[in-house]
């Protein structure tokens, strides 16, 4: 049985990607930051607690992959947040909560669990088309925009990073979606981006690639 981490698994995406996963008969660990998920219990399914602005939890997630013996076939950094988004001019706070969790969160807790992926295993990073420079539009939002574009570029470093171990990275554009983030005019639901995801899932992807899931499609950075 295939195993996925899935971080920010508490709410919207990350929830619908865990009750997702579990249908298609993965192990799943589901990171929240409660360390509880208001589902049914399933016996492939283990909450783990998670904040990813603090080290020691991250370090706490990594102990138990440890002392478990678990290897990660799939690590899905999901959690994210954007509290500037629609917001024109930045903002100091905005800017350092915004980083802290997409950027060097989303950084750090991929480096501690690195040791437990390996041939095969693939990384998938939730980006954003608002992180995309090819295609930028809209002058706002820019503490968000500006992680997800950071996070696209590890994604870039990384995949060079892990080539001859041949553990594929990529980053993923979730499509709009109705989530406490999307808002309600969202045209998706969690449900059909999780499933979208978990095809992207299943299928080769070239490692270093930016993909639409929405449209299972390549998108340039
Ligand atoms: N919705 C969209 O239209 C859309 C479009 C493009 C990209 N995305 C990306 O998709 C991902 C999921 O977004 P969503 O729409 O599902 O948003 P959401 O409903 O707001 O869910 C975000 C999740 O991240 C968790 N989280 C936030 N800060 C965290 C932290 N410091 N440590 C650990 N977990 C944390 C939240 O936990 P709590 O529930 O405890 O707050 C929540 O479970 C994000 O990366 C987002 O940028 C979304």
């Amino acid at each position: 049985m295939k195993t996925v981490v899935i971080t920010g698994a508490g709410a919207g995406i990350g929830k619908a990607l865990t009750a997702e996963f579990l249908r298609t008969d993965y192990r799943v660990y589901a990171c929240t930051r409660s360390g509880t998920l208001d589902v049914t219990a399933h016996p492939n399914l283990t909450v783990l607690e998670l904040e990813l602005t603090a080290e020691q939890s991250i370090q706490q997630v990594k102990n138990y992959f440890s002392s478990n013996k678990i290897k990660l076939d799939l690590i899905i950094n999901n959690a994210g947040i954007g509290p500037d988004i629609n917001t024109l001019v930045p903002e100091r706070k905005s800017f350092i909560s915004t980083f802290e969790t997409n950027v060097f969160g989303t950084v750090f807790f991929t480096e501690a669990l690195l040791e437990f992926t390996g041939q095969g295993s693939v990384i998938f990073i939730i980006s954003s088309l608002m992180g995309q420079m090819d295609r930028f539009a809209v002058a706002d939002s820019n503490a968000y925009r500006m992680s997800k574009t950071a996070i696209n570029m590890y994604t870039k470093s990384l995949s060079a990073r892990l080539k001859n171990e041949q553990i594929q990275v990529n980053a993923i554009h979730p499509g709009w979606v109705k989530t406490k983030m999307g808002g309600t005019e969202a045209p998706l639901l969690p449900e059909t981006s999780a499933k979208n995801i978990v095809a992207l899932a299943q299928r080769h992807l070239p490692s270093g690639t930016f993909w639409d899931a929405e449209n299972l499609r390549q998108m340039n950075w």
